[in-house]
This record gives structure tokens, C-alpha cells and sequence, in this order.
């Protein structure tokens, strides 16, 4: 059977914006502002950079130089770098874990959908009881389900265009939008009298928040956020042409994805102080995951230009999520087409199946299905749990040490400099040499153990 050539990214600006896309997502905008809320604001996102830098930056670098030398799908590409070893079991995890997370991801992203619609209907005004109405709404039993499956549908009907035509063009074009998008939601916010507190929040550290839970917390954070440990870098690296930085490229990526998350609290965290200080109450912006769906929309209903701000914010929410949603779901879909030998749309047909099944449990149990409980966790909270706090961190480590151990010093350093043709400093290489084969790996088991004995 005659191979087709595999497609890569058409250009290097497409490559990084759809890095990018996958990177920043629900994680930036939903998760990591009430993250920051519970704990401690400014030291949070201090902790969370180091932890990007030592941990998360080498991890990158190791999933990417994996994925490009490998040139496949995470099974496949661990197969070609240690022939017959059990090391592409560990790229099959990958995929899995890619699956899983997509499964629930695609239960916030159909929320998204309906909280855009709704805030085009102006459905936001003064007098809703937005708790009220989130609960009813994830609680209904096909409600959610039918935007979850919309969302999903939305997710398979980009990837069914390839690399280039679907990911590529797509990213470019929606995380263009997206920029755009918050710019105008951040000025809107800081233009609000009172603003400034929610501001100083965000840059003013608070340490005595700061605990052992913390650091587990901004790793988990940094992992997911940076779409890291479960094959995603790997398989749009595998799509790169062999004269990219792969330093360069992670670096830009986990700087893009770190100003975006910064960026999206500017647009969140000021807005709700703003907005309590003008009804007399203290801001909670510790709200958990209802901080977007619940806070905002009350936020929104109350100040000038609510309804345009609010049809933006959640436009962008749902572009964000669409990218990062593509990323997960192309590990999988690249895995069917490369070891199963379906075509794209069978292989997005099968994974739409899958996740959608999956994704209807994790939808459910937030109403029918609430009394159903896996190790004492909703199907959602399980899938959340287990892949942001084991799956990703394990890939990562097993990543990294795959990367540092099993892989030879001077393919590791031929890779990271192509062949010597990019002018990286031997001191610079050796140091990122030395992080994925020592640091990474230490710091993750140690968080890993604390996690478990604590
Ligand atoms: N990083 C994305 C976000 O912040 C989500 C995501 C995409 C992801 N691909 C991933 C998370 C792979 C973990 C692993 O929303």
C-alpha cells in the first residue's frame, strides 16, 4: 500500500497560532480566574509561572521533539523512537486520557454555546437569579445534552478539513477574533468605576494563601492550561516541518497562553469588584466554576453596554474552547486513521460517537444522574479529577523521562538545534537537556507524592 504523504502546517505563523488555539481555551478564561480567585490572586499566577518555567516549559519540549521526530500519532510515534517497546502503550494512554478530557470539555463548551445564544436573545436582565437558572439549566435532563452534542458536532466539523484547510485556517482565524474579542471586554471592564481594587487583586500578592494544595492546584493548572501530558503538543508537532525552533515555539506558546489567562482575568476579576462595590457588597470572585456562568451574566445585566459586552464574552468563550477542543479531538482522530486505516470522516464519525456517549454521562450527572457516583464523584468531577490531576502529570513525567532516558543526549540535542543549523547556545540546550532529565521529573513525582500522602 502506498503511504500518503502526511500533511503538515502550511506556515510557521499557522503552526503557533494553532498551538496556541489548542493551548488557550476554557482553561484561560473559565477555570484559571476563579482558580486564582480561591487562591490568592497575585501569588497564585507568581507560583503558577514558576511552575511553568521549571515543569511545564520542559515537559513541552519533550512532547514536541517527540511528536516531530516521530512523525505520528502518539502510539505510533513512540513505536518509531523505541521500535517494539512498551513505551507506545504509553502513547495509547495518551490518547485516551485525549478522549476523556475531550468527553467533558465538550459538556462546558456546550454551555458556552447556550450562554451566547442566550445573551443574543438579551436574556440577561437585572432581576435574574443566575444561580437559579445555571442550576436549572445543567440539571435539565436533555438541555445540556443537546448543546453538548452541538458543540461536539461544531469541534468534528472542523476536523473533518484536514490539518491545513480545518485546524490551520480555523485557528488562525478564530484566535485573530478572539484577541480582538477580550481586548474590547478588558477595556469595557477597567472602564467601570472601582475596577482598580478588582485590579490590585490580581497584582498585589497575598502569601499567607499559599499552601501545599496551592502548588498541586497552579501545577494541575499550568498542565491543562498548556494542553500538555496527554499527546496534544505531540500530535501538532508531528504535523511541523523539521526547520522550526522547537524551543522557540514552546516558549512562544506558553507566553501566548499565559498573557491570554492574565488577560482573561483583567477582563473577569475588576468587572465583579466593580460591580459588588456598586451594590455594597464584598466581590467574590472565589465562586468556583459558576464564576463565569453565574457571576458574569449578573455582572453583565448590570452595566452600560452589558448585553454587547456579554454577547463578546461569550462568543469568545465558545471560539476558545472550539480551538482547544480541536486539538484533543485530532490526537484521537489521527490515532484512528493511522492504526485503524478509517478515512478522516469515518475516524471523526467514530470519535464523535465516542465522546459524545462519554460526554452524555458527564452531562447528565449534573441532573439525572447526580446520585451516580464513581469513587465518590460525579462522572463529570471523575473525568475532571482523574485526567487534570493523574493523567496529565503521569504523561508528563513519563514525557519527560522518555525524552531524558530512553532517548540518546545527542539525538536529544540534534533535535532541540536542528542538526546544529539553529544557533542555540550550548549552555542553553544543556540546561533544557538537563531539565527534562532531572528537574521535571523530580518536581512532578514530588508534587505527586505530596498529593497523595496529604
Ligand atoms: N488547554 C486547553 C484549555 O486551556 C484544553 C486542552 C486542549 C487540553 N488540549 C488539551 C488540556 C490537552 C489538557 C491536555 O482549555
Amino acid at each position: 500500500m502506498v503511504r500518503k504523504p502526511r500533511e503538515t502546517f502550511g506556515s510557521r505563523m499557522g503552526m503557533l497560532l494553532a498551538m496556541a488555539g489548542s493551548a488557550i481555551g476554557l482553561g484561560n478564561i473559565w477555570r484559571f480566574p476563579y482558580m486564582m480567585g480561591k487562591n490568592g490572586g497575585a501569588a497564585f499566577i507568581l507560583l503558577y509561572v514558576i511552575m511553568l518555567v521549571v515543569l511545564c516549559l520542559p515537559v513541552m519540549v519533550s512532547e514536541y521533539l517527540i511528536g516531530r521526530r516521530g512523525e505520528s500519532n502518539p502510539f505510533s510515534s513512540f513505536d518509531r523512537l523505541a521500535p517494539g517497546s512498551k513505551w507506545r502503550w504509553i502513547g495509547f494512554l495518551a490518547v485516551l486520557a485525549s478522549a476523556c478530557i475531550l468527553s467533558f470539555y465538550c459538556v462546558v463548551g456546550g454551555w458556552s454555546v447556550k450562554y451566547l445564544a442566550d445573551s443574543c436573545i438579551l436574556a440577561f436582565s437585572d432581576e435574574g437569579d443566575y444561580a437559579l437558572s445555571f442550576g436549572s439549566f445543567i440539571s435539565n435532563p436533555w438541555k445540556p445534552l443537546l448543546y453538548t452534542l452541538i458543540f461536539l458536532a461544531l469541534t468534528g466539523a472542523i476536523i473533518v478539513f484536514g490539518v491545513r484547510k480545518g485546524i490551520e485556517r480555523m485557528s488562525k482565524v478564530m484566535i485573530t477574533m478572539l484577541f480582538v474579542i477580550i481586548v474590547m471586554v478588558v477595556v469595557r471592564s477597567l472602564t467601570l468605576p472601582g475596577a482598580i481594587e478588582g485590579v490590585k487583586y490580581m497584582f498585589v500578592p497575598d502569601f499567607t494563601k499559599v499552601t501545599a494544595d496551592t502548588c498541586i492546584a497552579a501545577m494541575g493548572q499550568a498542565f491543562f492550561s498548556l494542553s500538555i501530558g496527554c499527546g496534544t503538543i505531540l500530535t501538532y508537532a508531528s504535523y511541523v516541518k523539521k526547520d522550526e525552533n522547537i524551543l522557540a515555539s514552546s516558549a512562544w506558546v506558553s507566553f501566548f497562553d499565559t498573557m491570554f489567562a492574565i488577560i482573561a482575568g483583567l477582563a473577569i476579576i475588576p468587572a465583579v469588584y466593580a460591580i459588588a462595590y456598586m451594590n455594597g457588597v464584598e466581590p467574590d470572585v472565589s465562586a468556583g466554576p459558576g464564576l463565569v456562568f453565574i457571576t458574569l451574566p449578573g455582572v453583565f445585566s448590570q452595566m452600560p453596554l452589558g448585553n454587547l459586552a456579554a454577547i463578546l464574552f461569550f462568543l469568545a468563550l465558545l471560539l476558545a474552547a472550539v480551538t482547544s477542543a480541536i486539538s484533543l479531538m485530532e490526537v484521537v482522530v489521527a490515532f484512528i486513521i493511522e492504526e485503524m486505516h478509517r478515512s478522516r470522516k469515518k475516524a471523526v464519525a467514530l470519535c464523535f460517537l465516542v465522546c459524545g456517549v462519554v460526554g452524555a454521562f458527564c452531562s447528565l450527572s449534573f441532573g439525572p444522574l447526580a446520585g451516580f457516583k464513581l469513587f465518590g464523584l460525579s462522572v463529570f468531577d471523575f473525568f475532571d479529577y482523574i485526567t487534570s490531576n493523574i493523567m496529565l502529570p503521569l504523561g508528563g513525567l513519563l514525557l519527560a523521562v522518555f525524552a531524558g532516558w530512553r532517548l540518546r543526549r545527542a539525538n536529544f540535542l540534534d533535535e532541540l538545534t536542528n542538526s546544529g543549523k539553529l544557533r542555540i547556545p550550548r549552555w542553553l540546550s544543556l540546561t533544557i537537556y538537563y531539565l527534562v532529565k532531572l528537574v521535571a521529573p523530580i518536581g512532578i513525582l514530588l508534587i505527586f507524592l505530596n498529593t497523595f500522602f496529604s
